[in-house]
């Protein structure tokens, strides 16, 4: 039996995978795999998949372990152990609006991926806002006129630079999280160790 990683597809599965390289991890197979969202080798099973599907995946114990980015963690909140931090994925969620536009006297809107961390920061500012869910490009929103604002995470700050929107707050830091299955990390603990060993000392030397 070989373990099941699952990985986000995009961004997080390249930098896991330069991650992964590091620990001298053979990702021959991985960066070849084209359209496949299966891969096998010697030592392990890895699945692609979207964030949120990632921690699905590993909270019905079809994965055993999952690389995700603990926006996700916070947004959805999962039954799964967070196993470790990792040391890419950085980023931050900001709120954003227009360079030059003042905020609306009325009641706010704003537009997010994040309904629930979006709620949650305006509740903590005892301010309450309209908040409209989208599912990605969420900075065309304000240019719009969908939304005042948005609520999003800003990694390089280039999609905001490019769309004419600036951060007005910054609320959280996070980073790429490596997630486990509960009952997997009891029942295949020797299995899983190497790999999850390998992960920490990984982290510990960056
Ligand atoms: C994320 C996020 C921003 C962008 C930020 O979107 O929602 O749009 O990345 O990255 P940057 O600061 O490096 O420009 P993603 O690329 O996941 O696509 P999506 O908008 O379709 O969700």
């Amino acid at each position: 039996m070989k373990p099941c990683i699952a990985l986000t597809k995009g961004r997080l599965e390249k930098q896991f995978l330069e991650f992964f390289q590091s620990l001298d991890y053979d990702i021959t197979s991985l960066v070849d795999k084209g359209r496949k969202l299966r891969v096998e080798t010697e030592e392990f099973q890895f699945v692609f998949a979207k964030g949120v599907d990632v921690t699905t995946y590993v909270e019905h114990g079809i994965a055993d372990l999952g690389i995700i980015g603990e926006d996700i963690l916070a947004e959805f909140q999962p039954d799964v152990f967070n196993l470790l931090p990792l040391p890419f994925g950085k980023c931050r969620m900001a709120l954003a609006a227009e360079a030059g536009i003042n905020w609306p006297e009325r009641k706010r809107i704003i537009a997010s991926k994040y309904p629930g961390i979006t709620k949650e920061y305006f509740r903590k500012k005892g301010e309450s806002v309209d908040i409209v869910k989208l599912e990605g490009s969420v900075e065309l929103a304000p240019i719009l006129g969908l939304a005042d604002g948005i609520v999003d995470i800003v990694e390089t700050g280039t999609t905001l630079r490019e769309n004419g929107l600036v951060i007005k707050d910054e609320f959280h830091h996070y980073s790429a999280r490596c997630i486990a299955n509960r009952s997997s990390l009891k029942i295949k603990k020797e299995l899983l160790s190497p790999v999850v060993e390998a992960m920490q000392k990984g982290v510990s030397v960056q």
